[in-house]
């Protein structure tokens, strides 16, 4: 079954079809989708004239690239040295109690995909997670509620 997505064709061409620009091509399709749907790679593939298995490298090699479908709400919670140090582990409990999913998981109605991060560069706030770029530090139980019931 074809996967939907948008604006991909319009991205390589925002490129001029430059292969060497393959890597933001992707950034921007995963941008615009919330991840990189299999059917926009073979299109970025046969674009820009890469082989769809460099693709699917270049794809699985960083993080910022999902090849599976993303909730429409990202959630981050930071696991880094100082964050363990300051109750990041009971902070990560509490976000899956809360939204109801597990790291690396995204919920089944698409709200929320849930991910564990090294270091987000504000330590002295932690522990500290992200939501949709919304920095939040030591947020209490009664927070975090409130945060998941304002994403929709
Ligand atoms: S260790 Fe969490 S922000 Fe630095």
């Amino acid at each position: 079954m074809a996967q939907g997505f948008t604006g991909a064709d319009e991205i390589v061409a925002k490129y001029g079809g430059d292969k060497s620009a393959l890597i933001q091509v992707l950034l921007d399709i995963q941008r615009e989708n919330r991840w990189l749907p299999k059917d926009a790679l073979k299109l970025v593939s046969r674009k820009l004239g890469i082989p769809l298995t460099q693709i699917y490298h270049t794809s699985t090699f960083y993080k910022a690239f999902s090849l599976t479908p993303k909730g429409r709400h990202s959630v981050s919670v930071c696991l880094g040295t100082a964050c363990q140090v300051r109750g990041a582990p009971r902070l990560l409990d509490r976000v899956v109690e809360t939204f109801k999913i597990k790291p690396g998981e995204t919920s089944t109605d698409m709200r929320f995909s849930l991910d564990t991060v090294n270091c987000l560069g504000c330590c002295a706030l932690g522990p500290v997670m992200v939501v949709d770029s919304e920095y939040y530090g030591k947020p209490s139980a009664k927070e975090l509620e409130q945060i998941a019931a304002a994403c929709e």
